[in-house]
């Protein structure tokens, strides 16, 4: 293909046809178009933006470069949610066996960190025996008879995703609203998705820094994604703070599986450990109490659950829905469900549940005590997120190796009292060196009031 004038009609700000979009995609996908001809578009793209017809046609061509999932016919609903990613987010784990539960397929497609932001997969990664890349028919299997995957795209899923993404990400044009939703879109179609539950999230350890820009990214991805036949709704979320209490891979899982335990027993798991941990004071005994709770996370994982009960109409209104997810999450049964997950993708469970009974994985624990009695009033997730990616806990670069047992925990959450020594959270680093450097930097991640601040909403508002 002639593919110059395409450039060119895009760079004038001219709109492009569908069959003109498909066509380069497909040529790119072959390799028929250089790279340095893709960046000039990608560049014009992110200059003069794309409408909505673009912005679909572009979608689906990179939808259909590769593999789509086919399943079987069911009476089950395949659904998944999408997460713009963020510090502590670890929702996914929970939330895939409580949809299954809850009567739902779930072909949960995730992806690896880089920066920062965790990545599910290397969450899962840190499960031993635990296997990822799965290939298309085994992932259709596994729903089908589990009912829930997590697991990365195979290397013929969204082909043109890949190529398009490690181009932007060289050449400056990754935030691009067009471009961002047809990526993420494009790899939630392959799917084959009744419906998707999109997490967008705002704040200052967000993709997206405000609110406004979440709004917008939201609407578009909403828009296409019901325009391409999948109900999509999206919820904007806080990601100013860490979501729960703990932070980095293992201890993630740790916290994801906390999550699933029917309420009652883990807060009384939650008091006993925190009697044995933190004999201190009172106060910080009654912190560390609520810290193993992580109201936060397990708020979001309902709120994912409850919108996609309303979405596929299993349940009448969100009210109702809410009810629903909490009582199957409190029946004990997705918690059972998670370690058939698991047991299905490889993981050896009786070396799982050794060292889920394990307090720490990492080396060296150190306590980050507050200086002062107060309230917390802000926990900054940015700050969080660097220092665990300086511990080894994320990738500077896509090849970087990942120290799973490192990050924080016990985090101590906005609106809480701790007393002067009381625990702002804990470190778990490879050495003692590396817990001093952490625990100096969290330090500054914390402010601490004489009053008590109410803590900012963490689901900001709804967008269908
Ligand atoms: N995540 C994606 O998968 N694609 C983007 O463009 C941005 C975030």
């Amino acid at each position: 293909m002639n593919f110059l004038p395409l450039i060119e009609s895009k760079r004038e700000g001219k709109i492009l046809a569908p069959e003109q979009i498909q066509e380069f995609i497909r040529e790119f996908t072959a390799g028929k178009i250089p790279d340095y001809q893709m960046a000039a578009m990608l560049m014009a793209i992110y200059f003069r933006g794309l409408n909505t017809a673009e912005t679909t046609a572009l979608t689906l061509a990179m939808r259909d470069s590769g593999d789509v999932l086919k399943f079987p016919r069911d009476s089950r609903p395949l659904v998944d949610k999408h997460s713009t990613g963020g510090i502590g987010d670890k929702v996914s784990l929970p939330l895939a066996p409580l949809l299954a539960c809850l009567g739902f397929r779930v072909p949960m497609i995730s992806g690896r960190g880089l920066g920062i932001t965790g990545g599910t997969l290397d969450k899962l990664d840190s499960i031993p025996g635990f296997q990822t890349l799965l290939p298309a028919d085994k992932i259709v299997r596994q729903v089908q008879q589990v009912g829930c995957v997590i697991c990365g795209q195979t290397d013929k899923m969204v082909p043109a995703d890949k190529k398009i993404y490690a181009l932007r990400d060289a050449s400056g044009t990754v935030p691009s609203i067009p471009l961002i939703t047809a990526s993420i879109l494009s790899k939630k179609l392959a799917e084959s998705l009744d419906a998707l539950i999109l997490d967008v999230k705002f704040g200052c350890a967000a993709f997206m820094q405000t609110k406004a820009d979440a709004r917008k990214l939201a609407k578009a991805m909403v828009a296409l994604g019901n325009e391409c036949g999948t109900n999509t709704r999206a919820i904007l979320t806080d990601m100013n703070t860490p979501l729960g209490r703990a932070a980095g891979n293992w201890l993630e899982v740790k916290e994801s599986v906390a999550c699933l335990e029917p309420r009652s027993r883990r807060r009384e798991e939650a008091q006993t450990k925190s009697e044995i941990r933190n004999p201190k004071s009172e106060i910080s005994q009654s912190l560390l109490t609520s810290a193993a709770t992580s109201d936060d996370l397990r708020t979001l994982v309902l709120e994912c659950a409850a919108h996609l009960l309303v979405q596929t109409k299993k349940s009448k209104s969100l009210a109702a829905a809410r009810q629903l997810a909490e009582a199957c999450l409190n029946s004990g049964k997705p918690r059972k469900k998670w370690d058939e997950m698991i047991v299905a993708q490889g993981a050896d469970l009786k070396a799982f549940n050794q060292k889920l009974a394990l307090d720490s994985t990492a080396k060296v624990i150190v306590e980050v005590e507050s200086k002062k009695v107060g309230f917390i009033s802000r926990c900054d997730a940015r700050i969080v997120g660097e220092v665990i990616r300086d511990l080894g806990g994320g990738r500077l670069t896509k090849d970087s190796p990942i120290n799973y047992d490192v990050g924080v925990d016990q985090l101590a959450k906005p609106g809480e009292r701790v007393a002067k020594d009381g625990g702002l959270c804990r470190v778990h680093a490879a050495d003692s060196a590396q817990a001093t450097i952490a625990a100096a930097r969290l330090q500054t991640a914390f402010e601490i009031s004489a009053k008590r601040q109410l803590p900012v909403p963490l689901i900001c508002e709804s967008i269908n």
